[in-house]
């Protein structure tokens, strides 16, 4: 390696010797730059998330996510329109209901938010796009919670299962090319997995938010979804503190039929991108989380950091680190400055 070769000239004991190996040479200017670059994000590899709202007649703002709408079915169209001109290789769409209910009833209804979106958003774009959908119900539950609560008021797994079954097959039928589940409960690939089989979704594929974790930096996402939360999601979610348990959980996912599975969040995690990334031999996804975006909006709002490097150095550590699919809120317009 570099470390074992002489690093200077030394000719008959001259101390003062100029440097061997001069590594500036290859980061002077930006073409030499872009030349050695060792990794490159591609519009491609970005995932867009948007929120759709029922009901609403204007797009609204999401107070903590400056820049980021809860759209109406209409706007939605337009935005997924947009991301896929501007080259995103995905769309990922959260439905945010009306009302709520203790089993998060929307969630499976066929004419819920999301499944109405879902339709739109592959009308208008489904050809040239990959549309994912997030199979959960705590947009949809008084409760807030993932799934639906036992008589100990913690979550149900196993009843839980068989409501992620159903959200499965309406977002399938409703046309998304690839269903996300992000609840987290014990052995739900392979639940889905079977109820999309037996409703024909053959080649509906899984991208399993698999190591995901109880993490402060949802806040944002929770004021965008109106969750109705009031505890936290630790008895389901991994512990940050945790690095080894992921390797677990991403094998029963893969073992239980995930085609894609997921880090979330995605910059204090990089340790495990890259374990991941190593280790199993599906394509690795990082989901840069609200609260990452809003920490860098929020820095940059004050002048403290120059927001559009921010927003490109994230991202492409993410990819350094082995994640081949970046989910971000800033999919298109950081496509967008890819492609210039
Ligand atoms: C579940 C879901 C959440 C996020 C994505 N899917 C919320 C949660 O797990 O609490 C968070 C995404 C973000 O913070 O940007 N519906």
């Amino acid at each position: 390696t570099s470390a074992s070769i002489p690093t200077a000239y030394a000719a008959d004991g001259d101390r003062a010797a100029f440097p061997l190996h001069r590594p500036r040479r290859l980061r002077r200017t930006p073409a030499l730059r872009r030349l050695a670059a060792e990794t490159t994000v591609r519009p491609s590899n970005l995932v867009q998330p948007l929120f759709v709202r029922e009901g609403l007649s204007e797009p609204r703002p999401i107070a903590s996510m400056p820049g980021v709408l809860q759209h109406t079915r209409d706007s939605l169209r337009k935005a997924a329109a947009e991301a896929v001109a501007a080259g995103v290789g995905g769309l990922m769409v959260f439905g945010i209901p009306e009302a709520k209910d203790a089993l998060g009833t929307g969630a499976s209804d066929p004419d819920g938010i999301a499944q109405q979106a879902l339709r739109d958003v592959v009308a208008e774009v489904g050809d040239e796009t990959v549309v994912i959908s997030d199979i959960n119900l705590d947009e949809y539950t008084t409760h807030g919670h993932v799934g639906v609560l036992g008589p100990d008021g913690d979550v149900d797994n196993d009843a839980s299962l068989e409501r992620f079954a159903e959200v499965a097959v309406v977002q399938a039928d409703a046309g998304a090319h690839i269903v996300a589940p992000s609840g987290m409960m014990d052995g739900q690939v392979r639940h889905i997995r079977a109820a999309l089989d037996r409703a024909g979704h053959h080649s509906v594929a899984i991208l399993g938010y698999s190591a995901k974790y109880a993490s402060s930096f949802y806040g944002p996402f929770r004021d965008a979804v109106e969750s109705s939360l009031t505890g936290d999601r630790k008895s389901y979610q991994q512990h940050p503190a945790n690095l080894r348990e992921s390797l677990r959980e991403v094998a029963l996912d893969v073992s239980e039929g995930a085609d894609m599975v997921m880090v979330k969040p995605a910059s204090h995690y990089l340790d495990i991108v890259r374990m991941l990334a190593d280790s199993v031999d599906v394509p690795v996804s990082a989901y840069q989380v609200s609260g990452e975006y809003s920490m860098i909006e929020a820095a940059a709002a004050k002048g403290w950091i120059d927001r559009d490097n921010a927003v490109a150095e994230s991202l492409t550590c993410l990819y350094r680190a082995g994640a081949t699919v970046l989910i971000t809120y800033w999919a298109t317009e950081f496509a967008t400055k890819l492609a210039r």
